[in-house]
């Protein structure tokens, strides 16, 4: 099969500092792709550098078999309704409501009746199980519910992609669940996604490939078997004993 979002030969460094070297790989429709690696390896910036909210040095950027890094800002705009970045913070607006971060992009990009509105944002908030939550501000919420709430936000648009930053960090194993099964629940809407963390288990769990980045290149890349089976150091260091 085709893949729906590549990055090719990306290089990246701040001043002297170089974070990619040569990174390349591809994710397929409706896939999820766990990207593992220690603190600093730049997964952050990679996924920043998918969406052109990061430049990069040298390499490419191809989705739906178009190339989207030398895109105007204005087409960029456009493409961040098919690959959404959910953020690492869940980033929603203090002063809206929940059910007003979640209608923000559908105002921003698509222009609905109200009681149209309302349904697209009952349905994700249904989705998130935070359907009698839409009136309550992100101050109101547990940590758990603000990362359901960005999640949300980054599916309201039905993009095709997700890039998912670290969306079960500091939650509790109950709330870690809820939201791997909505992750699966976007899968199985068609949204494909890049599932970045540091939580091992969930990715063992959730993802259909793994891979590792190291030393600025993708080092191993593979089914959860396969990550399972590997004997390179470089995976190793990432095996955990249940
Ligand atoms: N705008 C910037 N200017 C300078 N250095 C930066 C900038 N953004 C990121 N970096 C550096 O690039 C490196 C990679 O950062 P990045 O946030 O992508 O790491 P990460 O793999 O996501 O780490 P973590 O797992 O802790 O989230 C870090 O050393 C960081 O300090
Ligand atoms: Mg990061």
């Amino acid at each position: 099969m085709e893949n729906i979002l590549e990055i090719k030969h990306l290089k990246k460094s701040f001043g002297d500092k170089i974070i990619h070297r040569d990174v390349s790989f591809g994710i397929q429709k409706g896939e999820i792709v766990g990207l593992l690696g220690n603190s600093g390896t730049g997964k952050s910036v990679m996924l920043r550098c998918l969406v052109g909210l990061e430049t990069m040095d040298d390499g490419e950027v191809w989705f739906q078999r178009k190339r989207i890094d030398l895109l105007t800002e204005e087409a960029m705009f456009k493409i961040r309704t098919k690959i959404s970045y959910a953020f690492q913070s869940g980033a929603l607006f203090d002063s809206m409501s929940v059910y007003d971060n979640i209608a923000y992009p559908l105002r921003e990009h698509e222009h609905l009746s109200i009681s149209e509105e309302e349904k697209r944002v009952q349905d994700i908030l249904t989705l998130v199980h935070l359907k009698d939550s839409g009136n309550l501000f992100p101050s109101d919420l547990s940590g758990g519910m603000q990362k359901r709430a960005g999640l949300a936000r980054a599916m309201v648009l039905s993009p095709d992609v997700i890039l998912y930053d670290e969306p079960t960090a500091g939650l509790d194993p109950v709330n870690v669940e809820n939201v791997l099964g909505i992750m699966r629940s976007f899968r199985e809407r068609g949204a494909a996604g890049i599932f970045v963390t540091h939580d091992i288990p969930a990715a063992q769990k959730v993802c259909d490939r793994l891979m590792v980045i190291d030393s600025g290149r993708i080092a191993f890349q593979g089914t959860v078997q396969e990550f399972d089976n590997s004997n390179d150091p470089v995976v190793q260091k990432f095996h955990v004993s249940l």
